[in-house]
Formats: C-alpha cells, sequence, structure tokens
C-alpha cells in the first residue's frame, strides 16, 4: 500500500516538474500525392514536440492516411472526389504530344493546356471551399476546435480559404501556389531576369527570350485574374470582406516555408517571412541491400543513373520509352528506374524494377 502511495507521489511530483503543456493544436490542410510526402515529415516533427494536430482530407484521398498514429483526420469534400490519379499520365502524354511543336509556340500550347487544367481544378477547389464554408455545423466544429494555426499548402486553395476564414495565423508549406512558382506571388520577380514557370527559358535571354517571357508572365496574370479568380467570387462575396481576392488572402500569410534552397534560384527579391526549407526530407542514409548494394559497386568507376518521373507519373508512351531507354543504352553508367507496366492483374499498374 505504502508503495503505491510513493509510485503516485511520485508521479505527481514529476507531472509538476514537467513544464507545463506547450502543445499547440494545429489544424492541417494538405495537398495529396507527392506533397504529402514531405508535409508528414513536418507533422511527424510537430506531433513529437507535443503539438496536437488535426488534417483535413478527403475520403478518397490517394495518400493521406484515414487513422495515424500521428493526427486525427477528418473527412471533407476535396479535388480527389472528383478527378483521379491516371489525370496526371494523360496530362503527362497531352504535352509530349505538343512538344513536336516548334519552340517559340510550344510552351504557350502547353500552357493552354495546364490552364484549361487550372480551371477545372480550381472550379472543384471553390464547390469544396463553398461546401464547407455553406456547413453551419461543420464550421461550429471548427470554430469550437479552437486552433492555434492553419499549416497548409497553398497549391491548392482549401486550406487558404479556410484559415483566413478561421482568422488563424497562417504557415504556409509551399513551392506552387495557384498558377506559378510562390517567388512569383510573393515578391516581384523582375521578367527580364527571371523565367516564368513554364517558359522553359533560362537566365540568359536574348530580345527574343525576353519577349516571350513577358508574353507568359502576362498570360500567368491574365490566367489568375480571369481563369482562376472568378471560381471563388461568389464565395468571397458571401463570406469575405469587399474587395476579397485569392491573392489578398494569399499574402496575408504568416510564414512561407519555401521548399526550395536560394541557391537554386535565380536571384530575385524575396520577403523577410520567407524561409528556406529546401532539402529537409533529407534523411541519413541507410546501407542498400546486398543485391542492390552489388549492382551499383558493378557500374564501377562511372556511377548509376536514377531515373524518376516523381510521384504521381508512371506512363510514358511507348516511343519516348523507348527513346530514352535506347539512350541509356549508349552510357557507361548503369541505370535505375522504375519502371510501371499495365499488368493483368485486375488492379491495374505495378511497379517493375
Ligand atoms: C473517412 O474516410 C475513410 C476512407 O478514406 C473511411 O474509412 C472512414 O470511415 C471515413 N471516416 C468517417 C468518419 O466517415
Amino acid at each position: 500500500m505504502s508503495s503505491m502511495i510513493a509510485i503516485i507521489l511520485s508521479g505527481i511530483f514529476f507531472l509538476l516538474l514537467s513544464p507545463t503543456c506547450s502543445g499547440s493544436k494545429i489544424l492541417v490542410v494538405p495537398v495529396d500525392g507527392s506533397h504529402w510526402i514531405n508535409m508528414e515529415v513536418i507533422l511527424r516533427e510537430l506531433h513529437s514536440r507535443g503539438h496536437e494536430i488535426t488534417v483535413l482530407r478527403s475520403s478518397k484521398s490517394w495518400f493521406i492516411p484515414s487513422n495515424s498514429p500521428i493526427f486525427t483526420s477528418i473527412n471533407v469534400t476535396m479535388l480527389q472526389d472528383e478527378s483521379d490519379l491516371d489525370y496526371y499520365n494523360k496530362m503527362l502524354l497531352n504535352v509530349m504530344e505538343r512538344r513536336r511543336l516548334p519552340t517559340f509556340l510550344r510552351s504557350f500550347y502547353q500552357q493552354h493546356l495546364i490552364t484549361s487544367m487550372l480551371s477545372q481544378g480550381h472550379e472543384i477547389l471553390s464547390r469544396a471551399s463553398a461546401t464547407m464554408l455553406d456547413d453551419p455545423v461543420f464550421m461550429k466544429k471548427m470554430e469550437d476546435a479552437k486552433f492555434d494555426l492553419m499549416l497548409t499548402d497553398p497549391a491548392l486553395t482549401i486550406g487558404v480559404i479556410l484559415g483566413s476564414y478561421l482568422k488563424l495565423p497562417m504557415v504556409f508549406n509551399v513551392r506552387w501556389i495557384n498558377n506559378g512558382e510562390g517567388h512569383l506571388t510573393i515578391a516581384p520577380s523582375p521578367v527580364s531576369y527571371v523565367p516564368v514557370s513554364g517558359s522553359e527559358l533560362v537566365d540568359q535571354m536574348d530580345f527574343l527570350d525576353r519577349t516571350k517571357n513577358m508574353l507568359h508572365y502576362i498570360y500567368s496574370s491574365v490566367e489568375l485574374h480571369f481563369f482562376i479568380n472568378p471560381y471563388y467570387s461568389d464565395l468571397f462575396q458571401r463570406h469575405f470582406p469587399p474587395g476579397t481576392d485569392l491573392l489578398s488572402l494569399e499574402l496575408a500569410a504568416d510564414m512561407w516555408l519555401m521548399r526550395t534552397d536560394f541557391v537554386f534560384e535565380f536571384p530575385r527579391p524575396t520577403m523577410p517571412n520567407v524561409v528556406y526549407i529546401g532539402g529537409f526530407p533529407c534523411k541519413k542514409p541507410l546501407p542498400l541491400s546486398d543485391e542492390l548494394e552489388a549492382f551499383m559497386q558493378s557500374s564501377g568507376e562511372h556511377g548509376v543513373v536514377v531515373m524518376s518521373l516523381g510521384t504521381l507519373v508512371s506512363a510514358l508512351h511507348r516511343e519516348a520509352t523507348e527513346a530514352i531507354a535506347a539512350a541509356f543504352a549508349q552510357l557507361p553508367q548503369k541505370v535505375v528506374w522504375r519502371f510501371m507496366v499495365k499488368s493483368r492483374h485486375p488492379w491495374g499498374t505495378t511497379p517493375y524494377w
């Protein structure tokens, strides 16, 4: 009995010793796919420091789990409810088709394709945001939860809109936003020196290149103001002060964790609330499996090429695949290439190494 009391007392003693709870309640609206892979790294770290995390996800999410030891999740309507993973493969094949056009024109054609994709996406996102804000039960739940912070990836707009509506301090985990690279939104990027994303230009531009860059810049402003913003105007009129648009909400975010490193960037102005976090998911490497180690060593002094199409893209058309394979065949390096082929299994694509 006395030992029991001793245990209880020492328990209380340790409770008193430990610093007062300083965990925050963080609302997270992530973007699915590869964006989730890096957001999860941040969430693990926040969780290990005692913060309480709530993640909004689609019930049809591709990567974001419903049950997790590090966060609680709430199912809401998001982009995934109306678009599927294969969309990105189709998009890539479409873009590659257009690459047969002359250089000056093709990036505008590609841009046109991307505009139609963005339009569709923002139409879905604006409806999903309206569903959320027009649902008094859901919004009361969000308000009663008394979150301290919104952490979101502004590549998609739901988190920005919800966080602004709830008047939460907002932190962005960002690289892409609305229709371009984050830097183009937060600070002026001189078009004579900084190529607009998608223009396929580099920072050494002659007069024709600069003209092209300027056209891309104008195009992306037109795209934002005339093809993206209008989807949200009804929502903004009903729920936000007059004059609100996507940019005004985004520029009010408190901190931008930018997923790039300035050494890879073009010289251009940035802002004091931008923190460069490029490379943060890198961990200390683990030793390779024996089989892979032997493969690597067998390439000798030449080393190995790793070919990756990212997280969502798994298909190139046959002609491109064969051309790349033929080019690899001429290299002294060995190649590691995750190659997805349609299998006969009912569940579709399976990886082949
Ligand atoms: C949320 O969605 C998942 C499927 O992704 C489902 O298993 C789960 O039951 C849903 N949760 C609620 C509360 O509806």
